[in-house]
Order: C-alpha cells, then structure tokens, then sequence
C-alpha cells in the first residue's frame, strides 16, 4: 500500500466529488433547443422543473412515481417519464416537451390525427401519449396497430381512448409515403 492511501484507505491523488445540495443549486436545462438555467434542489425531478421553473406545464404529472407516463417527454429524442429522472442528471442531454414538438400555428401530425380520430377526452394523459407516438413514428414511419399498442403500452388513459389513439396512428402510417397497404 503507498504512503498516499495508507492512513485512509483512499488514494489522496483523487479530487473529493463535489457535494450538491441540499438548497439549490444552480444548472443548465436545453429544453426544446433553448438553453436555460434554472436553481432547483438536486432532488428535483425533471417533471417538475418543468412545470415550476420553466412554466412547461404541458408535461402532465398524475402518479408521479413511473406508472402511468402522463409526463413523457423525449430526452435525446427518446420517450422517458420525466417524473422519474432528475433534473441535475440530465443537463448534458437534449430535452423536448409537448411545447417543443410542434411549431408555432403548426401542429405535429400526431396531434392533427388525434384531433381528427377524436383520442383525446379529458387529455391529462394526452401530451405523454402524443410524445410517446411521436417518437414512434419519428423512427418507424409505418407502424402496425401492434408496434402502436407496444408504444403506449405504459400509458394510463382513464378515459379509455386506446382505439381512437390506434386509429390515429394507423392513418399517419397509412399516410405516410411509399405506403398503400
Ligand atoms: S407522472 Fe410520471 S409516470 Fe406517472
Ligand atoms: S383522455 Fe382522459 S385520461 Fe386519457
């Protein structure tokens, strides 16, 4: 054992990791393109930075412990539940909201569908749903209703619009070009 480590155990060479908290610290969120410093707890979920430092309160919160993925959102371009991550350790990673999906006077085709196939009713579940089905189609542009169904298989709806939600999805696919099935 070397003079370094001998009285501790520790190899003194290595810096100390840094301690955060408990009061809030200060970091850097990069939500729907835009940087954006917010000071939360290191505690604080992603979900709820959102919501309370941000004001994106499109991302909804119901069981607030990954049950249900009312508060989907994409972290680089994937389908995660926001309440179920912290804020802090998803600083380096890009971040979109339901604020972010569409642009302004522009809705994205997924909320255009559910509009139109009528899959929204009381909409809390609404915004993770149409996150999770974006991304879908964002990486298979003609899913069939059993890569649908797997999609928002963690998805409560109360309101039971599964089959509204399927037929949403299964006319964007059919839309899609090169698809005539
Ligand atoms: S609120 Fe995040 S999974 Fe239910
Ligand atoms: S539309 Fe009401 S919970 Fe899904």
């Amino acid at each position: 054992m070397s003079d370094k480590t001998h009285k501790t155990g520790k190899d003194q060479t290595k810096p100390a990791a840094e301690i955060l908290g408990p009061g809030a610290v200060s970091m850097v969120l990069n939500v729907n393109g835009v940087s954006q410093s917010i000071d939360v707890e290191p505690r604080t979920t992603l979900a709820e930075a959102l919501r309370t430092s941000l004001n994106l309160t499109g991302t909804k919160v119901a069981c607030n412990h990954g049950a249900c993925s009312a508060c989907t959102v994409w972290l680089d371009d994937l389908p995660v539940a926001a309440c179920s991550v912290l804020a802090i350790e998803v600083t380096s990673q890009k971040i979109t909201t339901i604020e972010g999906l569409s642009e302004t006077d522009h809705l994205h085709p997924v909320q255009k569908a559910f509009i139109e196939h009528d899959a929204v009713q009381c909409g809390f579940c609404t915004p993770g749903i149409v996150m999770s089905c974006a991304a879908l189609l964002a990486h298979n542009p003609h899913p069939d209703a059993a890569e649908i169904e797997v999609a928002i298989s963690g998805h409560l709806c109360r309101c039971g619009t599964y089959p509204h939600v399927i037929q949403a999805m299964l006319s964007l696919a059919n839309k899609q070009e090169g698809n005539h099935e």
